[in-house]
C-alpha cells in the first residue's frame, strides 16, 4: 500500500523508510533506521526527483503510481548515482519507457558504470547554464561535486524556492510520520544524528561542501529537500548555520572530548581523572571508550567539541587496534582546526603516544600539546600531578579572554548591574484574578517563545502577589504598555502590593478578556492572554511558559522601553540634602536612610533588591 506525504500542493514524498538496515554503507550503524527521499513534482509536466535504495523498492514504486494518479512520468532528475538513490533507474524506466532522464555529463558517465541499458536516446543533459521549464516551474541546476561523489548535483526549483539538495542537510534516522524537520524537535532528538550523517558522509570534503554553500547563499531558498532525512521548510538557519561551522571545520561546542582504549582499565582510569579535573575548572566533558562506541559516532564528536583527548595502550608495539582505526578514520575525515592531548600507556615500551602524534600531526591545523602523559601499567599516586598538570594545559585555553573598554582599558570581571538597563526588554502590567480577587504588577520580562502554537515566555518576582495568583490559576493577560502611560500606572501597579491594596480600586480604564482577567484599556498598546504550560522556578523568579489563547492590539502607540522609561517617565532624582545619609533605590527612588543597606534588603515599594540601590 502507498505511503507518500504532501509537500506543496503539486509536490509529494514518495521516499521510503528502512529500519531494518544494520550498516548504512555497510559500516554506520543506523539503530534507528534511515529514510531514502524522491520527490515527485506534478506540473504540466512530470518530474521525479532520484530513486530510492533496493530494499524499499516496491513502496516506492507504489507510491509514484498513487501520486501520479494516471498521468505518465516525463522525467527523472538524476542528481546522485549512488545506488541509495539510482538502485530502482532501470526498473523505472520499464514501468515509465518514455521517461527522459535529466543529468549531468558525470552523472550519465556513473549511470552507464553502474548499469547496462540504453541511455542515450532518452537522456536530457544539464549544466549550471540550462533550465528544464516543466510548467509553472523552471529547474535550475547546482553542480555540488564531491558532495558527496564527485557527480552530485543539486536542483533549484526557482518558482517554489525549493532546493532539492541531494545528500546534504541529510540526517540518518527513520521518518516516523513526521516530514518537516518543524514537526520535531530537531536540535534535541535529531542534530546528533544530522552531525554524524555529515562528518561521516561528506566530512571529508569541507571546501567543496563550503563552495555549494556559497552557491546556495545567492538562491532565495524557502524549502529544502534532501535525499534522507527531514524535509526544512522553517528555520533553515538551524541546518545551514550547523552546515558553516562543520565544513570549516570550526567546533560547535568548547569543551573536551576524551576518547581512551584501555585493556584493564588503566588507561581508562587516567582519562577519567582527567575528564574530572577538567570539570572541576568548569569545562565541559565527554568521555568515549572506543572499544565500545562506533567509530561514525567518535568522529562526529570530534567535528563538534573543541579539544580532543586521546588516551590509549601500547598493542603490539602499536597504538591500540580499535584506537588506531579511530585516528585513520578522524584523519581520513580531515579532521582540523583543534587543540588535541595524548596519554599513552604501555607495560614495558610505551610507544602509543608518539604513534598518535603521527598520525594526527599530518591533519591540518592539529595542535597537539607539547607533553605527553606516559603510564607504565597504571596510574601510580606520583604521576597524579602530570593529569592535573595536562587538565592545566587544556584548561588555560578556556580562562576567560581579557575584556576591554572602547579605550582599550580592561574591565574588571564582575556584573554591573547598569549593564543590565541596556537590555532593550519593555514594560507591563501583567494581570491574574484568582476568585473575585484582581490583581496587576508591572513586570519587564515577556517575549514569544514559538509561533506555533503560539507561546510566550513571562518572568515574575515571586514577592508579587500576582505571582501568586498564576501558580494557583495558570492564567495571566499581558497589556504591553504604551509611550503615553504616565508614571502614576507604574507607580500603581509596581510599588504597591497587591496584598494589601486593591490596585484596581481608582482605575477606570480596565476591561476584561475573554479569560475573566483584566486588562488595561489605555496607556496599553497590546493585550495578550495566556494559560500556562510549565512553571521553572529560577530563584527569586519564575519563568512561565504559556500558550496564547487571545491577543488583540489597542493602538498603534509604541511600546515603552527600560530606557524610555528611564529617560522620559520617571522623574529624576531630587537633590539630597548634603548631610542626609542614606541609598536610594534606582528603580523607584525609595530612599533608605543609615549607613548600612543589608544585602538581603528588598525595596518596600518595588522589590527590587540591594543590586539596585547607590549611596546617596
Ligand atoms: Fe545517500 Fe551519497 O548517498
Amino acid at each position: 500500500m502507498h505511503c507518500i506525504k504532501k509537500i506543496t500542493d503539486d509536490l509529494v514524498w514518495v521516499g521510503a523508510n528502512d529500519r531494518r538496515l544494520a550498516l548504512f554503507e555497510g559500516v554506520y550503524s543506523v539503530p534507528t533506521g534511515v529514510s531514502y527521499n524522491s520527490y515527485l513534482l506534478t506540473d504540466e509536466k512530470t518530474v521525479l526527483f532520484d530513486t530510492v535504495d533496493k530494499a524499499v523498492r516496491q513502496r516506492f514504486l507504489e507510491n509514484i503510481e498513487e501520486a501520479l494518479k494516471g498521468r505518465k512520468l516525463d522525467y527523472l532528475v538524476v542528481q546522485h548515482v549512488e545506488p541509495d538513490h539510482s538502485a530502482v533507474i532501470p526498473e523505472l524506466i520499464r514501468l515509465y519507457p518514455n521517461i527522459k532522464i535529466v543529468c549531468s555529463e558525470k552523472v550519465l558517465e556513473f549511470i552507464k558504470q553502474f548499469y547496462d541499458f540504453n541511455l542515450d536516446s532518452r537522456v536530457h543533459l544539464v549544466d549550471e547554464n540550462k533550465t528544464l521549464n516543466t510548467g509553472k516551474h523552471t529547474l535550475h541546476f547546482v553542480m555540488a561535486p564531491m558532495v558527496h561523489w564527485p557527480e552530485v548535483m543539486m536542483t533549484y526549483d526557482s518558482a517554489s524556492k525549493i532546493l532539492f539538495s541531494a545528500d546534504a542537510f541529510g540526517c540518518f534516522g527513520a521518518l516516523n510520520g513526521a516530514l518537516f524537520a518543524d514537526e520535531v524537535d530537531f536540535a534535541k532528538d535529531y542534530m546528533d544524528e544530522a552531525r554524524r550523517y555529515y562528518s561521516n558522509i561528506v566530512g571529508k570534503y569541507g571546501t567543496q561542501v563550503e563552495s555549494v554553500l556559497d552557491k546556495a547563499s545567492a538562491l532565495d531558498i524557502e524549502m529544502i529537500c534532501p535525499l534522507h532525512g527531514f524535509v526544512w521548510r522553517s528555520n533553515l538557519n538551524e541546518i545551514l548555520s550547523k552546515y558553516m561551522l562543520w565544513s570549516r571545520y570550526q567546533p560547535e561546542e568548547r569543551g573536551v572530548m576524551i576518547a581512551y582504549a584501555s585493556v584493564y582499565g588503566n588507561t581508562e582510569n587516567a582519562a577519567e581523572i582527567l575528564a574530572c579535573r577538567l570539570r572541576d575548572k568548569g569545562i565541559k566533558t565527554v568521555v568515549f571508550d572506543v572499544s565500545v562506541t562506533p567509530a561514525s559516532e567518535i568522529v562526529s564528536a570530534a567535528f563538534k567539541w573543541s579539544h580532543l583527548v586521546f588516551a590509549s595502550t601500547t598493542y603490539n608495539a602499536g597504538i591500540f587496534v580499535t584506537m588506531e582505526a579511530l585516528l585513520n578514520d578522524l584523519a581520513a575525515h580531515n579532521i582540523q582546526n583543534r587543540r588535541v592531548a595524548i596519554i599513552e600507556n604501555g607495560s614495558w615500551a610505551p610507544a602509543s603516544g608518539g604513534l598518535i602524534r603521527e598520525i594526527l600531526g599530518k591533519c591540518e591545523k592539529i595542535d597537539i600539546l607539547e607533553k605527553n602523559v606516559s603510564i607504565l601499567s597504571a596510574l601510580k599516586a606520583a604521576q597524579v600531578s602530570d593529569i592535573e598538570a595536562m587538565a592545566q594545559a587544556i584548561g588555560a585555553d578556556f580562562a576567560a579572554p581579557a575584556t576591554v573598554n572602547q579605550n582599550n582599558k580592561a574591565v574588571p570581571n564582575t556584573v554591573d548591574p547598569a549593564a543590565m538597563f541596556k537590555l532593550s526588554y519593555g514594560l507591563f502590567v501583567l494581570t491574574a484574578k484568582d476568585g473575585n480577587k484582581d490583581n496587576g504588577c508591572i513586570i519587564n520580562t515577556v517575549m514569544q517563545l514559538t509561533a506555533t502554537p503560539v507561546k510566550i515566555i513571562i518572568g515574575v518576582n515571586k514577592a508579587n502577589y500576582t505571582h501568586d495568583m498564576i501558580i494557583k490559576t495558570g492564567k495571566f493577560n499581558v497589556s504591553v504598555l504604551s509611550q503615553s502611560a504616565p508614571f502614576s500606572v507604574f507607580q500603581q501597579f509596581g510599588f504597591k502590593s497587591g496584598k494589601d491594596t486593591d490596585k484596581f480600586a481608582d482605575c477606570k480604564e480596565v476591561s476584561r478578556a475573554e479569560n475573566g482577567i483584566r486588562y488595561l484599556t489605555k496607556w496599553t498598546n497590546g493585550v495578550i492572554s495566556a494559560e500556562v504550560k510549565e512553571a521553572i522556578d529560577c530563584g527569586t523568579h519564575t519563568l512561565f511558559i504559556a500558550e496564547v489563547n487571545q491577543a488583540f492590539s489597542l493602538s498603534g502607540e509604541a511600546s515603552v522601553t527600560y530606557q524610555y522609561y528611564f529617560d522620559n517617565i520617571k522623574p529624576k532624582p531630587q537633590p539630597q540634602k548634603a548631610n542626609k545619609k542614606g541609598f536610594v533605590c534606582k528603580i523607584c527612588g525609595y530612599v533608605h536612610e543609615g549607613d548600612t543597606l543589608p544585602d538581603d534588603f528588598v525595596c518596600p515599594l518595588c522589590k527590587h533588591g540591594a543590586a539596585d540601590f547607590e549611596r546617596l
